[in-house]
């Protein structure tokens, strides 16, 4: 089954609203007519508006790098998901891994959020990944095996399609370190199991699984030309429109 790619990029807490319109403006024309793969920008929440309105007709969606659960609430310094919406946001990550190191994002939470994004109809992001000791000590399949597990308890085969799921082993995030495509193939094959395991063939042979970390326009051919890797999410190299740009024409 052929899945169509999608290249997102990650600007975690960087740019403002001037900056990220500055991009916006530089890229689009970078990437216009290009439909081979789907392209997303994940900024900060202040600068959400700007870029869905600079992006609005365009090939490339927007979305939240982080989201609530709840519907609304006294939950201070959050975003739910009508809030999303309400701007014209389609997309949010979900469990990033310096959300679960800084912020205390548990399986559980990843789990609550990834019900909230479905229900309202917003594609989702799950990102999963092991850190370096987990790599080193032989337990990187447990490692993703849990995450999957623990995001996807009361998911149904029927609700699942618009999950995507993203691979970032954390000890490659920020480092320049890249995962070869070896690695990220076989990471990416044991994620595709377990979601047959717990969804079924079918969602597991659509499913789209991202690859994330340090990936830059000089590796993202070698990565994205695996059948297995489904796209990207990046983030350095996401704050430059021409390197963007040169990754999702990759
Ligand atoms: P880098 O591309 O900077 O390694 O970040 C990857 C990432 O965390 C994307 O979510």
């Amino acid at each position: 089954m052929s899945r169509k790619a999608l290249i997102a990029a990650n600007w975690k807490m960087y740019k403002t609203p001037a900056e990220a319109k500055a991009f916006v403006e530089a890229f689009l024309p970078l990437v216009a007519g290009h439909t081979r793969d789907e392209i997303a920008l994940f900024p900060s929440v202040t600068s959400l508006a700007t870029v869905v309105e600079l992006a609005a007709g365009s090939n490339v969606s927007v979305g939240l790098q982080n989201m609530h659960f709840a519907e609304e609430g006294a939950y201070t310094g959050e975003t739910s998901a009508a809030m999303l919406k309400a701007v014209g946001a389609t997309h949010t990550l979900i469990g990033h891994s310096e959300r679960r190191q800084y912020f205390n994002e548990t399986d559980e939470v990843v789990n609550k959020k990834l019900h909230t994004a479905l229900k309202h109809g917003i594609v989702p992001v799950v990102c999963i990944g092991e850190v370096l000791a987990e790599r080193e000590a032989g337990k990187t399949a447990d490692v993703l095996k849990t995450q999957i597990t623990g995001a996807l308890v009361g998911i149904t085969a029927e609700a699942a399609a618009p999950i995507v799921i993203a691979y970032e082993p954390v000890w490659a995030i920020g480092t320049g370190k890249t995962a070869t495509p070896e690695m990220a193939v076989e990471a990416h094959k044991i994620v595709r199991a377990e979601v047959a395991k717990i969804l079924g063939a079918d969602v597991a042979a659509a499913i789209r699984i991202l690859y994330g970390g340090s990936v830059k326009p000089d590796n993202a051919t070698a990565l994205l030309g695996e059948e297995e890797i489904d796209g990207a999410l990046v983030g350095g190299a996401s704050l430059k429109a021409d390197s963007f740009a040169a990754i999702a024409k990759y």
